[in-house]
């Protein structure tokens, strides 16, 4: 069975490769580096944003690593700092400034907000349909809203997101708004899929892995891929880079999955910020 990595359509007609590569939280010193390998190993699709300080990283290592331009998905999102409109457009002038790209291919609103702003994400969602009409961001989406927030949309913006990027992994189904996603057209972006790690030694993770003779963490990643999400792990070790990149090979049958779904502890599992309450804005 060959590594072949699916193309993911979108509802705006283009397509976006399922495994990706994650750079939250590598320093900018590391990033060339890290991304340059993933590069290297067959990763075509980066997921940065302006508050991980590392765009600039982000584009040097896709400049340099030989592929053209339009061979690399590349994702960025708006600082929480930038939500109304005109902090808007000089933010997504900004990361394409940072990239040294003239388009991005996903631009995300990294978090709603509802606490902040008067609770306005739809202004700071309508000056996204504008970087989308110009042609300047390929897609457009969200990232970390809940059913209300998509619903809002849906009520009063013209464009469906393409993507709704949200914690998603074995401890933290996240099935409220994965179901939302679905019966909307969509697609999930599961991110931290293991958890930063933590799941890797779930005896049930362990034991599935031994198994079918993968790793923990190949094991939870091809869990993800087969629920139909898009998955980008981080990681800045080369061996694990490589790793996370062999999903493709083998698949879990139907008891393996449940057996990996059934990990779920609701709003328990949930290791980052709740959307709802999260009001983070960098100085
Ligand atoms: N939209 C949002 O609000 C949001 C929030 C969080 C994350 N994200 C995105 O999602 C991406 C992934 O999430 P994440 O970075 O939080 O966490 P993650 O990918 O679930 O986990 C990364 C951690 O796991 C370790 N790791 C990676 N592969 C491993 C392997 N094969 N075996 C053992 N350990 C392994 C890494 O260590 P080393 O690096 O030391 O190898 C790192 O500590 C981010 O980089 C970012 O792009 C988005």
């Amino acid at each position: 069975m060959a590594n072949t990595i699916p193309d993911i359509p979108l509802n705006d007609g283009n397509t976006i490769p399922q495994l990706g590569f994650g750079v939250f939280q590598i320093e900018p010193k590391d990033t060339v580096e890290a991304v340059g390998r993933a590069l290297e190993i067959g990763y075509r699709h980066i997921d940065t944003a302006e508050m991980y300080g590392n765009e600039a990283e982000v584009g040097e290592a896709v400049r340099t690593s030989g592929l053209d331009r339009g061979e690399v998905f590349v994702t960025s999102k708006l600082n929480n700092a930038f939500h109304r409109p005109e902090d808007a457009r000089r933010a997504f002038e900004s990361t394409l400034a940072a990239l040294k790209m003239d388009y991005i291919d996903l631009f995300l609103i990294h978090w709603p907000l509802p606490t902040l702003y008067d609770g306005d994400f739809v202004s700071t969602w309508k000056t996204l349909e504008e970087f989308q009409r110009d042609g300047r961001a390929k897609s457009i989406g969200v990232s970390n809203f809940q059913v209300p927030h998509l619903e809002r949309l849906a009520a009063e913006a013209d464009v469906v997101p393409a993507v709704n990027q949200i914690e998603v992994h074995p401890y933290f189904g996240n099935e409220e708004v994965r179901g939302y996603d679905r019966r909307h057209n969509i697609i999930t972006q599961a991110w931290s899929p293991i958890a930063q790690g933590k799941v890797l030694d779930d005896p049930t993770v362990v034991d599935v892995a031994e198994e079918v003779g993968r790793t923990p963490a190949q094991v939870v990643l091809r869990w993800h891929v087969q629920r139909g999400d898009i998955v980008f792990p981080k990681s800045i070790t080369p061996q694990r880079i490589a790793e996370n990149f062999q999903i493709f090979d083998f698949a879990l049958d139907d008891a393996a999955m449940e057996r990996i779904s059934g990990l779920d502890r609701g709003e328990a599992g949930r290791q980052g910020p709740n959307p709802d309450e999260f009001d983070y804005v960098p100085a």
